[in-house]
């Protein structure tokens, strides 16, 4: 059977950057800008964004197009060897996939809250309280299902699945063309208003002012580079896949540079944004901004709604803030499930719709773990581990075998053969060098404080069990389907 071919590049350039742009560049780019010094942040994350989103970016695009197959595939046409590390990330997306569209979810709700901002003016009692029901749950012990909560997730789902459902060009290509547009006009207007807000110019100097002390500081830099590559979906997956679709004639480096530099661009639009209403809150309410901001998921679900009580024209700005979260998000999980579906494609040989339709149902059924009283606290002890340890340890995995197994410069041809402009001896010096010496201090380093220290208070049974258990599992699995698919790859390699 051919593989499915994007339509047109614009289609392709938008299905990428829809995966890139997402939740991670809405709500969580503008507080780790804000936590890690503000205007210094700015500086080890472009610098991440050049030595290692890039080169990072061309080297999964290339992955994808002369290997034709979604991760697993592409690992193992490498070597049958490294399969493994295909499923590894596949299995990656899937968590992300069952927590990430809780995340949708909550939007979903909010959008319909804020036309009337029924969220109340206790935003953080109403969040907290009434909406997650948080109890004193656990992460283990989640009690029962919210169906407020499962309702807009399905929601979510469901037009995921009618995405991937359809097929490369009809579903996913059609869907980003609208998306992608509609957002971008979305976030336009808001900015609009929102700059000319009094105050608003102080928020922005508050995000964009330089704290220079924190530029020696580790954990910038460990924070900069997690969210380069979550913020660019790279090594999990996602990337491949799409990038298997490319038709043969295809401008690698231009397209690279595009997805990057769009996803950032639009991050640092998006923090504009969230610091202009941090600063007018601030001066509605004559407090300090560092008041006002509350971190991590509050930041979205709580603060804003509390900024949109206090703007003019609630009922137009709410929606759109919350459309826009929801648009951003759902064109990222479409791009995660393809990442699952399409490894399931290639490994199963089942058609399309049957492959959708189980990864769908299934991560459905499991992803309903996060609309419980105790989803929140799940979602944040797994996203921790997954971000911080199995991401990180995936690259750095990944970048040893492409760097030191293989030949970088082969890759630097490759692209420089089929691209309009070429890429220079930077690129093998930040694959083979930098990157990974980067990757192992920071992945060493969050090893050995999250064995020490745990993470956000959790029981040790729970960090043992759905932190370390889990990633452990997720490299069990896959090495065992690696292991078992052996004989029958280098069956197909003979024929
Ligand atoms: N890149 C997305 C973001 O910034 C995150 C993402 C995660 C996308 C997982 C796809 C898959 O939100
Ligand atoms: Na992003």
């Amino acid at each position: 059977m051919k593989r499915e071919q994007w339509g047109s590049r614009a289609g392709f350039i938008l299905a990428a950057v829809g995966s890139a742009i997402g939740l991670g560049n809405i709500w969580r780019f503008p507080y780790m800008a804000y936590e890690n010094g503000g205007g210094a942040f700015f500086i080890p994350y472009l610098f991440a964004m050049l030595t290692a989103g890039i080169p990072f970016m061309i080297m999964e695009f290339s992955l994808g197009h002369k290997l034709r197959g979604a991760a697993p595939r592409a690992f193992s046409k490498l070597g049958t060897k490294f399969e493994w590390l295909g499923w590894f990330q596949v299995f990656i997306a899937a968590i992300i996939a069952v927590y990430y569209v809780a995340i949708i979810g909550w939007a979903i709700s909010y959008l319909s809250y804020s036309f009337t901002q029924s969220w109340g003016t206790d935003t953080n009692g109403f969040f907290f309280g009434e909406y997650l029901k948080l109890g004193d749950n656990t992460p283990s012990q989640l009690g029962s299902l919210q169906s407020h909560i499962a309702i807009p997730m399905a929601i979510a789902w469901a037009i995921t699945f009618a995405a991937v459902f359809t097929g490369v060009k009809g579903g996913i290509e059609r869907a980003s063309k609208i998306m992608m547009p509609l957002l971008f006009i979305m976030v336009l207007a808001l900015i609009a208003r929102v700059v000319f807000l009094p105050g608003a110019l102080d928020g922005l100097n508050y995000l964009f002012q330089p704290d220079f002390s924190k530029i020696m500081d580790a954990k910038v830099w460990s924070a900069a580079y997690g969210q380069i590559f979550f913020t660019l979906s790279v090594g999990f997956a996602i990337m491949i896949a799409y990038s298997s679709y490319l038709p043969e004639k295809s401008d690698i480096n231009n397209n690279a540079f595009m997805t990057v530099l769009i996803n950032c661009g639009f991050s640092i639009t998006a923090g504009v944004l969230i610091f202009g209403v941090l600063g007018y809150m601030a001066q509605e309410q004559a407090k300090p901004i560092t008041e006002v901001v509350s971190a991590g998921v509050g930041l979205a679900f709580v603060t804003i709604p509390a900024a949109i009580n206090l703007l003019p024209a609630p009922f137009i700005l709410g929606p759109l803030f919350f459309l826009a979260l929801v648009v951003a998000g759902l064109s990222s999980h479409i791009s995660i499930i393809e990442a699952v579906t399409s490894a399931i494609i290639d490994k199963l040989k089942i058609s399309r719709k049957l492959a959708a339709s189980l990864v769908c149902g299934i991560g459905f059924i499991v992803s309903m773990a996060f609309a419980t009283n105790g989803g929140l606290l799940l979602l944040d002890l797994v996203d921790y581990f997954i971000n911080n340890v199995a991401l990180l340890a995936s690259c750095l995995v990944e970048l040893v075998v492409i760097a030191w197994l293989l030949k970088v410069s082969d890759i630097r041809n490759y692209v420089n053969s089929i691209s309009e402009f070429s890429i220079g001896k930077w690129f093998e010096i930040c694959i083979r060098f930098l990157s990974p010496a980067m990757l192992a201090v920071i992945l060493g380093t969050n090893l050995v404080n999250t064995f020490n220290d745990g993470y956000g208070g959790y029981a040790t049974s729970d960090l043992l069990i759905l932190g370390w258990g889990l990633v452990a599992a997720m490299f069990v699995v896959a090495v065992i389907i690696n292991v078992s698919s052996k004989p029958q790859l280098q069956q197909e390699a003979k024929l």
